[in-house]
C-alpha cells in the first residue's frame, strides 16, 4: 500500500500536550515510533503492553493467509480446500518453502532429493535407544532434532542459500522417520528404515506399523487422509510454535535448534494437545443422550466444549470441514469409531444452540482429528508428532523468511519491571547470624 499525508495518527499525549504524528503501513503502526512519546528527554519513551502479541504484528509474511471471520486459509494465496483435494503434502511443501508450484522437473528433483535423506545417522539411532521405555514421543522429536544440529554442523552457516535448502530437506525428509522411531520405541518394536520406492506418507506408515512382512503396503485411503492431514497441519501463520521458531531463530542459530523450539511449543496442551482432549470429552459423554446435560454445563460455565472456539477463527474452521470428509474415508477402511457419532451430535446442537452461535464458537481442527487418529490406532501421545510433521515445511519456510528479512533483529520484548529497586545486599553470614545450624552458601 502506498502511504499518503492522510495515512497517519496523530496521538496527542495528555502528560505533556504534545501531539505526534506516527504513519500507519499495512493497517498498522512501528511500535518504534512510540518510543519518541516521552514526558521528558531523560524518562523511557512509550511502548505497547501486549502479552501473548494479541495486537502485535512481529513480521511480514507471504507465507500463509488467514481471514478468520470468514473462515478463509490459503498457503501462498493458494485456499486450503484446493490444496488438500488436488495436491500433495510434498508439493505443499515445496509450495511453502519455494512461494510457487514446482514445474515437473522441479517436482521431481523436490521429491527425490526428500527421499533419499530420510535415513538417519546410526548414532542418531542409538541416541533415541537410550530413552526411558516410556518417554513420550514428543520429548524425544524435539530432543533428537535438537541434536541433528550436532551431525550437521554446517547448519549453522545460514547465510548461504545452497546450505539453507539442503537442511530444509534434511529436515522434512528426516521428521516422519524420528517421528516413526519414537513411535516404535514406547512400543519396544525394532525401528524400521525407510523404504525409498515408498512415497512419504506411505513410507511413514510403513516405518510406524511394518512388522515381519517384506514389504508394507497402506491401504490407499490411508495414506490420502493421513497426507491430506499433513497439508491442513503445514502452516497457520504466526501461531506459537511457529513463533517460537522464528524468535530462536532470530538468534541466528542453525534451523535444527529453531525447529526443536517450534516442536517444544507445539508440545504444550494449549497449542498441540486439545484433539487429545476432545477424545476425552466425547469418552466421558458416553452416549447421545447425555448430550444435552453435558451441553447444559458447557453454557453454565462449568467447563468448555472442547474443539470449538478459536482465537482467529469467528467461522467454521476450514481445515475442520475438510477434516470431517476425510473421517469417511478413514472410518470405510477402519470401521467407524462409535465416539463419532456423539461428535456429529455435538455439533449439530452447538451449532443451533444461541450460547454457541453468539459467540461464534464453530468446530476446530482439532474437533474430528483426534478420532481419525485413533482409527490409526495411533496412541494420544502420538497426535502432536503428527502435528509436528505436517507444520514442519510451514516452521521452515517462516524461518527462510525470517533469515532474508532485512527488517528483522533478534527478537528481544520489552517489559515492564514490577520489582523492588536499589535494595542494600547484606552477605548470609550476617543475615543468618541468629539461624541455628545453617551453613551460609549450602543449602
Ligand atoms: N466452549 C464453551 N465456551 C467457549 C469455548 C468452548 N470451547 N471457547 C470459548 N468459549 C466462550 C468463552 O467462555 C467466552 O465466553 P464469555 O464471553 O461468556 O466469557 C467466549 O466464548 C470467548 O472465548 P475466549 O476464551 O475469550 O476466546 P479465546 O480466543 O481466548 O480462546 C480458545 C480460544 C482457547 C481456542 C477457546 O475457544 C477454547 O478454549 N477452546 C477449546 C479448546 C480447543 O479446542 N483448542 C484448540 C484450538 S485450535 C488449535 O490450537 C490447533
Amino acid at each position: 500500500m502506498t502511504d499518503t499525508g492522510d495515512n497517519t495518527l496523530t496521538v496527542r499525549d495528555n502528560r505533556t500536550g504534545k501531539e505526534y504524528q506516527i504513519q500507519i503501513s499495512d493497517g498498522a503502526i512501528k511500535a518504534a515510533e512510540l518510543g519518541q512519546i516521552k514526558i521528558d528527554e531523560d524518562s523511557p519513551g512509550l511502548s505497547t503492553y501486549d502479552p501473548g502479541f494479541t495486537n502485535t504484528a512481529s513480521c511480514r509474511s507471504s507465507v500463509t493467509y488467514i481471514d478468520g471471520e470468514k473462515g478463509i486459509l490459503e498457503y501462498r494465496g493458494y485456499p486450503i480446500e484446493q490444496l488438500a483435494e488436488k495436491s500433495s503434502f510434498l508439493e505443499v511443501a515445496y509450495l511453502l518453502i519455494h512461494g510457487a508450484l514446482p514445474t515437473k522437473e522441479q517436482y521431481d528433483t523436490w521429491v527425490h532429493e526428500i527421499t533419499h535423506h530420510t535415513f538417519l545417522h546410526e548414532n542418531v539411532k542409538t541416541f533415541m535407544q537410550g530413552f526411558r521405555y516410556d518417554a513420550h514421543p514428543m520429548g524425544m522429536l524435539m530432543a533428537s532434532v535438537g541434536a541433528l544440529s550436532t551431525f550437521y554442523p554446517e547448519s549453522n552457516n545460514i547465510t548461504d542459500a545452497d546450505n539453507r535448502h539442503m537442511q530444509i530437506v534434511r529436515m522434512i525428509a528426516k521428521m516422519p522417520t524420528l517421528g516413526a522411531w519414537a513411535f516404535r520405541h514406547a512400543q519396544g518394536k525394532p525401528y524400521v528404515y525407510p523404504d525409498n520406492e515408498l512415497s512419504y506418507t506411505e513410507n511413514f506408515l510403513a516405518m510406524l506399523f511394518k512388522m515381519s512382512e517384506q514389504k508394507y503396503v497402506a491401504d490407499e485411503r490411508l495414506v490420502k487422509a493421513l497426507d491430506v492431514l499433513f497439508i491442513l497441519h503445514a502452516d497457520h501463520e504466526q501461531n506459537c510454535s511457529t513463533n517460537a521458531v522464528r524468535s530462536v531463530g532470530s538468534s541466528q542459530v542453525d534451523p535444527y535448534s529453531s525447529v526443536a523450539a517450534g516442536i517444544g511449543a507445539l508440545y504444550g496442551p494449549l497449542h498441540g494437545g486439545a484433539n487429545e482432549a476432545v477424545l476425552r470429552m466425547l469418552r466421558r459423554i458416553g452416549s447421545k443422550e447425555n448430550i444435552p446435560a453435558f451441553i447444559e454445563g458447557v453454557k453454565n460455565g462449568n467447563e468448555k466444549l472442547m474443539g470449538f472456539g478459536h482465537r482467529v477463527y469467528k467461522n467454521y474452521d476450514p481445515r475442520a470441514k475438510i477434516i470431517k470428509k476425510a473421517c469417511d474415508d478413514v472410518f470405510e477402511v477402519t470401521g467407524v469409531n462409535p465416539l463419532l457419532e456423539i461428535a456429529q451430535e455435538l455439533e449439530k446442537i452447538a451449532l443451533e444452540d444461541e450460547y454457541f452461535v453468539k459467540r461464534k464458537l464453530y468446530p476446530n481442527v482439532d474437533f474430528y482429528s483426534g478420532l481419525i487418529y485413533e482409527a490409526f490406532q495411533f496412541p494420544p501421545e502420538m497426535f502432536t508428532v503428527l502435528f509436528a510433521i505436517g507444520r514442519t515445511p510451514g516452521w521452515l519456510a517462516q524461518w527462510l523468511e525470517l533469515v532474508q528479512d532485512k527488517d528483522q533483529k533478534i527478537a528481544r520484548p520489552k517489559q515492564i519491571y514490577t520489582g523492588d529497586r536499589t535494595l542494600d545486599f547484606v552477605p548470609s553470614s550476617e543475615r543468618w547470624a541468629g539461624d541455628a545450624g545453617i551453613t551460609p552458601g549450602i543449602s
